[in-house]
């Protein structure tokens, strides 16, 4: 059988992720990379035995007519232009999170896949994660009735990455663009996917990067210039159009206990709190009670999965048809409510989305 060819433009810290899940799947085979930083380009290269390597995308795809698919593993600055170059060249793209710097991008991303009839897909990994598999299972299975309220929350206490996430010309934004994006969109995920009508958000810049704490941890590839020009915490209410209710917090640095990471669901039969387990909440024989799940006797499965089921699928969608769960109009949608996040923030308004 002929194996799918794999290009990946930008071979930086998740890149490796990707690396890792297609290595995986015997249905496909690395054949070439693209990074603008030559020698990071060589050193992973060489690491995996690539030897299509191009410090440019646009002379990677004119010269390697043959690649399949992409993955675009670059700064959020560059998603649009990377995706739209391989889509035009044929190619079905995973793009990674955040699909764009903001909604116009993305909606021309879009339209190039629509243009080329190739799939282009969301890397929204946590949708991939067997906790959300989990979970989406008790909701298609109405466990939680109707899903009326959710919060989804990033919280770091001192965790904002080094290099470009902090430099909104690369980032298009901070903790909300970066983090926000990933627990906005496993919430509206799991409760069916409503249409964001409004947001009213707040953005801070309070402690910035906290780079002179003694004890550092900050984590990231550096970069030459150190700039911190993007929020550090970024609280919105996001309202959608059946009634559902979303509050979002995000930050890279904020004086809390400990950082957070959870997406909470309400519903009218159920509510839960995904974090680093599941556990769910209801009445049961007129009782309240709680449920913690535990699905395998591996206590890191919850945990688990979440590249090499984003990968996989993105494998299956190509080679099976399958019908993608996270394709462009997603992205396209998170985007705007980003873009209005962003805009309430600046304006002390709520932003209606059209
Ligand atoms: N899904 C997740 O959980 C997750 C986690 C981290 C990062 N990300 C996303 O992945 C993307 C990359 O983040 P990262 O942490 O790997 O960054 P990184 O800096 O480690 O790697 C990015 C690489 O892209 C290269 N690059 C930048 N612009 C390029 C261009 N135009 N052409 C070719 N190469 C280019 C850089 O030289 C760098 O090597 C970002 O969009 C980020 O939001 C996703």
């Amino acid at each position: 059988m002929k194996k799918i060819k794999v290009a990946i433009i930008g071979v930086g810290s998740i890149a490796q992720a990707h690396i890792s899940a297609y290595l995986s799947d015997e249905r496909c085979e690395l054949y070439a990379f693209c990074d603008i930083d030559e020698n990071r380009l060589k050193s992973v290269g060489e690491k995996f035995g690539v030897t299509h390597l191009y410090t440019d995308k646009d002379e990677m795809l004119k010269n390697c007519p043959e690649i399949d698919v992409v993955s675009v593993c670059t700064w959020n600055n560059s998603h649009a232009e990377c995706s739209i170059a391989a889509l035009n060249a044929g190619k079905n793209v995973l793009c990674e999170k955040p699909m764009a710097m903001n909604a116009q991008e993305a909606q021309a991303m879009k339209k190039a896949a629509e243009q080329n009839g190739k799939l282009l897909m969301i890397g929204f990994v946590r949708r991939y994660g067997n906790d959300a598999k989990v979970i989406k299972d008790f909701i298609d299975n109405g466990n939680f009735g109707d899903i009326y309220y959710t919060k989804a929350t990033y919280l770091r206490r001192a965790g904002a990455p080094k290099g470009w996430f902090c430099d909104s010309e690369l980032s298009g934004g901070g903790p909300l663009i970066d983090l926000g994006v990933h627990v906005i969109d496993l919430a509206r995920y799991l409760s069916g996917g409503p249409k964001p009508v409004s947001v009213y958000a707040a953005t801070f810049n309070k402690l910035g990067n906290r780079e002179h704490l003694k004890f550092n941890t900050r984590w990231g590839i550096d970069s030459e210039k150190s700039v911190f020009d993007v929020e550090d915490l970024a609280t919105a209410l996001i309202r959608f159009d059946n009634g559902m209710v979303m509050a979002l917090e995000a930050s890279f640095s904020l004086n809390i206990k400990e950082d957070v990471g959870t997406v909470q669901l309400f519903g009218d039969k159920a509510g839960a709190i995904i974090g680093s387990d599941i556990e769910m909440f209801t009445e049961e024989n007129g009782y309240l009670t709680n449920t913690s799940l535990k699905c395998t006797t591996d206590s890191s499965f919850l945990n688990s999965g979440m590249f090499f089921g984003e990968i996989h699928h993105f494998l299956d969608c190509v080679c099976d048809n399958v019908e993608c769960i996270s394709p462009a109009e997603e992205g396209v949608l998170l985007m705007k409510i980003l873009d209005a996040a962003y805009e309430s923030a600046r304006t002390g308004h709520e932003v209606e989305i059209k």
